[in-house]
């Protein structure tokens, strides 16, 4: 029988939608997924989503909707994006899946009647983001240590878990278990700033908001949204509290690995394997945090419209060089750097340049020469065995990679093959053979060697380029190769190659790419703004004295000329008289007027505004519109047509 493989990623809070950093984490869990079942392992894997907790209470309350509707809407968004760049999943667990919430209870009432948690109260400093409570030594400048942020004073009465009970249980199964935590960098940092310093109990239940499961015997207490996140692990694949598990279970678990980042490790590697140890159940064989991916060049950030998302990067670049982008963008021991630049440089060195290239030479080559029908011709050349022992020694040495979890290395790996047989094509030079008919079957043999080479590279990047292996394996007429025969040489009779190749990744031309990328980059910039300028509408300012007021210098001016301003679509330049004097005002109304209509009217301008280049024009002063709430813009006019500009409005 063949042995489970269980594979967890973190499940993605459903706050908003995932940008390409939590995208990130389950392309690498389910290329190491499908990894492992391309090795043979009867793999489970599981994702989902962590749907309570205040802050996701607080957005439902801000976007006017129920919080299990807001969670619903995001949940399948985050599916939608994990189906998106193929993530082969087997459970998708909400936390609001009504088994998973009834087993939180359970679990926690077991835990009470153990004796594990107990009533107190809590006063701490709390992150809302975060949904963590620290204490005073653990803030970094008075702020929160994880993200940074501000944190509140906060006291409430609370439900605690007895951490410190388990300290030395958990200290002891790190020291007998040197490869729980990977890489292994991470555990000495638990140990030295948790583990040594003494672990504080846990806070697990809240009452100070109501969008969390019940606990049920004290139900103005909900669940504190770690306990109920973490199990997940155990309830999704069918744990029961009371013992009565569903089949799956006892086979899965423990996990093989929870792949999750590293802001959550602490969570991972000291909370879950102290509730597994409160619970009487072995933990999980290995927890394996990665780093994060950050956008180069600065901050991701909504308002800068800059915030990479997998499907907008599926849509310029496809699925699978969206993958192979983000798992090579990722060292192991640190975070990785992503740029729309660095994609496009990628996609065209290794992905065209390097693997299309010689997938489309090698069949343009069998086509030309053999009329499609690759058979070996046997005549060897020493050239040949280097070759050969590049590409079945990948095999061993990839899967000595991933056994690390050190994907990009793995990769690595696999385009060596790739790299070595285009260098042997500059060897053999087959054209040149082709030119003499006597070296026929030494160009047969070439040719061999190279649909061998791209048979066995192609095989073993099908688990993080599933799609594109696939399209290779039908333009070659092949199957893709087992696993345990990716270290032999030569298991092809003859194949008749496709005589219509399809281009696996086209050269892109950067400079046009990045034209429609900072076009988009600039209207969701434009959305976001609107959206802002919306909220700040709605505001009623607060009171002013007339002196305030009076600073304001508002006249009226009549428009003497008006046109578009180059590479602006929202921006006019008026030029307007107000009584002997003539000035330049830039103003964002071209959507709404023709700069034709304009000329000629008298409109209300704030004159003592200070002066302020826009699209590289200076602008001396603004034209003063009413907004209705479609965005619909009007200016304003006096009432009587005859007012002469420059008369002061007060
Ligand atoms: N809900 C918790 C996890 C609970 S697991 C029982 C959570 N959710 S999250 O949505 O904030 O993050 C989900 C995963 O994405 C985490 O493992 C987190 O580390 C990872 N990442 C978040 N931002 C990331 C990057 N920029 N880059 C890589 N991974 C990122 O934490």
């Amino acid at each position: 029988m063949k042995d489970k493989y269980y594979i967890t990623t973190a499940i993605a809070y459903t706050s908003g939608k995932p940008h390409i950093g939590n995208t990130y984490e389950a392309i690498l869990a389910d290329s190491i997924a499908r990894f492992k079942r391309y090795q043979g392992f009867d793999v489970f894997f599981q994702t989902g989503t962590d749907e309570h907790g205040q802050k996701i209470e607080e957005k439902a309350s801000k976007a006017g909707v129920s919080p299990k509707a807001f969670v619903d809407s995001v949940a399948s968004e985050i599916k939608r994006i994990w189906d998106l760049v193929g993530v082969s999943y087997d459970k998708f667990i909400r936390t609001t899946d009504e088994y998973h919430e009834k087993q939180v209870q359970k679990i926690f009432n077991k835990l009470y009647e153990k004796g594990d948690i107990y009533k107190g109260a809590y006063e701490g400093w709390y992150c809302t983001p975060c949904e963590s409570f620290w204490t005073e030594s653990q803030l970094v400048d008075g702020k929160c240590p994880d993200c940074g942020r501000p944190v509140v004073k906060s006291q409430e009465e609370a439900y605690f878990f007895k951490m410190s009970k388990y300290a030395d249980r958990l200290m002891e199964y790190y020291n007998n278990h040197p490869e729980f935590i990977l890489p292994v960098s991470r555990k000495n940092e638990m140990v030295n700033n948790f583990l040594k310093p003494g672990l504080q109990d846990l806070c697990v239940s809240r009452s100070t908001f109501k969008w969390g499961i019940p606990v049920d015997f004290d139900p103005k207490h909900v669940v504190y949204v770690w306990l109920d996140a973490l199990t997940n692990y155990i309830t999704g694949i069918g744990y029961d509290a009371d013992g009565k598990h569903q089949e799956s279970y006892n086979k899965l678990w423990p996990a093989d690995v929870h792949v999750i980042g590293k802001d959550i490790i602490r969570f991972h590697t000291i909370y879950w394997p102290i509730f597994l140890m409160a619970l009487d159940i072995p933990l999980p064989e290995k927890v394996y945090g990665h780093g994060w991916l950050l956008q180069d060049g600065g901050k991701m950030s909504k308002s800068k419209g800059n915030v990479m998302y997998a499907d907008d990067l599926v849509e310029f670049f496809g699925k699978d060089a969206v993958r192979y982008y983000v798992l090579t963008a990722m060292p192991q021991d640190n975070d990785g750097l992503i740029s729309w630049e660095s994609i496009i440089d990628g996609i065209n060195s290794d992905l065209a340049n390097v693997f299309g290239n010689l997938v489309s030479r090698t069949i343009a080559m069998s086509n030309k020469y053999f009329d499609g029908v690759v058979k070996n011709g046997n005549v060897f050349e020493p050239v040949d065995d280097d070759l050969k022992a590049v590409v079945t020694s990948a095999v061993k040495k990839v899967t000595a990679k991933m056994d690390e979890f050190k994907i990009s290395d793995a990769l690595f790996e696999i385009f060596t093959v790739f790299r070595r047989a285009n260098k042997y094509i500059d060897e053999t030079m087959p054209w040149a053979l082709a030119k003499d008919e006597s070296k026929k079957d030494r160009l047969a043999t070439v040719l061999y060697n190279l649909v061998e080479s791209i048979v066995v590279g192609t095989s073993l990047l099908s688990p993080y380029l599933p799609d594109t292996c696939d399209k290779v394996a039908k333009m070659l007429n092949v199957q893709l190769r087992e696993f345990n025969k990716l270290n032999e040489f030569g298991l092809i009779d003859e194949i008749s190659v496709t005589k219509t190749p399809e281009i696996l990744f086209a050269r892109l031309d950067s400079a046009k790419v990045m034209e429609q990328v900072n076009a988009m980059i600039e209207s969701r910039k434009e959305k976001e703004e609107k959206k802002t300028e919306k909220v700040e509408e709605k505001v009623e300012k607060p009171l002013i004295d007339i002196e305030e007021f009076d600073k304001v210098q508002l006249k009226v001016a009549k428009v003497v000329a008006c046109e578009k301003v180059e590479k602006s679509k929202k921006l006019l330049k008026l030029t307007v008289k107000l009584g002997e004097e003539e000035r330049t005002v830039v103003s964002g109304i071209a959507l709404h007027y023709a700069p034709e209509y304009l000329v000629g009217k008298k409109v209300v301008m704030v004159t003592n505004l200070r002066p302020a280049k826009l699209c590289g024009i200076m602008s001396e002063g603004m034209i003063v519109c009413a907004e209705d709430e479609n965005g619909n813009i009007s200016f304003l006019t006096p009432e009587k047509a005859d007012m002469p500009d420059g008369s002061p409005i007060f």
